[in-house]
C-alpha cells in the first residue's frame, strides 16, 4: 500500500496530466492572420467550397458570400444559400468591421443589431482565387477547462474552386497551426438552381 504521500504526488500527477489535456484540448490553437491585409482588394463575391458543420448553415448549397465597402468604413455581408429542405434561397445580411488596427485580417462580423461580433479572421488570401477565414472562441467553464467554439471556411472566387493541390496547402497551412481540418465538409456549388 502507497504510503500518504506517495499516493499525494500520484493523485496530483493524475489531476496534472488530465488538466493539461482538457486545458490543450480545449484552448484555442494560435493561428497568424494574412500579412498586410487589403480590404479593398478582398470585397466582392465568394463561393464558399469548405466549411465547418453548424446548424447555423445545415442544408446550405451554393452558398456565397459578397463583400461591400461602405463609406463609414464598415464592410456590408451578404451570405446567400440555397437550402435544400425548402427549395429556395436565403439572404442573411450583416456588417464586418476591422477589429484590431495593426492586424486588419482580424475582422469582426455580427447578423443581428446589438449581437457581439464574432471573430473573422483572414488567415490566407491571394485576393483573387482563395481566402481561409477563421473564428474561435475560448470559454473558461470553472474546474472543467477551456471548451472553444470553432468555425472555418474556406471560399474562392469561382464557383469551381481551386486546385486540389492548392486546397492541400491551405489545409496544410491550417494543421500547422494545429486547427483540426478534418472538420470540413464540401460545399455544394454544382447545378445551383438560377445559376447561369
Ligand atoms: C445577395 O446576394 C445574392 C446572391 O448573389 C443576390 O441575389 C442578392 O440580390 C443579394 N442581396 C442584396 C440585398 O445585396
Ligand atoms: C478532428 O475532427 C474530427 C471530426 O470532427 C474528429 O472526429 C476528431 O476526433 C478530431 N481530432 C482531434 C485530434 O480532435
Amino acid at each position: 500500500m502507497l504510503g500518504f504521500s506517495a499516493r499525494f504526488v500520484l493523485l496530483i500527477t493524475l489531476v496534472g496530466v488530465c488538466a493539461c489535456q482538457v486545458f490543450q484540448s480545449g484552448e484555442c490553437p494560435k493561428a497568424q492572420v494574412q500579412q498586410n491585409f487589403d480590404i479593398k482588394k478582398y470585397v466582392g463575391k465568394w463561393y464558399e467550397q469548405r466549411r465547418f458543420a453548424f446548424a447555423f448553415e445545415a442544408f446550405q448549397d451554393c452558398v456565397t458570400a459578397e463583400y461591400t465597402l461602405r463609406d463609414d468604413g464598415l464592410i456590408t455581408v451578404n451570405n446567400t444559400g440555397y437550402n435544400t429542405l425548402t427549395r429556395s434561397y436565403s439572404t442573411n445580411m450583416g456588417d464586418a468591421a476591422s477589429m484590431d488596427p495593426n492586424n486588419p485580417a482580424k475582422l469582426g462580423v455580427k447578423f443581428f443589431s446589438g449581437q457581439p461580433r464574432g471573430d473573422y479572421w483572414v488567415l490566407s488570401t491571394d485576393y483573387t482565387s482563395y481566402t481561409v477565414i477563421w473564428s474561435c472562441g475560448t470559454t473558461s467553464v470553472g474546474p472543467l477547462g477551456h471548451f472553444n467554439t470553432e468555425l472555418s471556411w474556406i471560399l474562392t472566387r469561382t464557383p469551381e474552386g481551386i486546385p486540389e493541390s492548392k486546397m492541400n496547402q491551405l489545409l496544410e497551412l491550417m494543421k500547422g497551426y494545429g486547427i483540426n481540418t478534418s472538420k470540413f465538409s464540401v460545399t455544394n456549388q454544382r447545378s445551383c438552381p438560377g445559376r447561369s
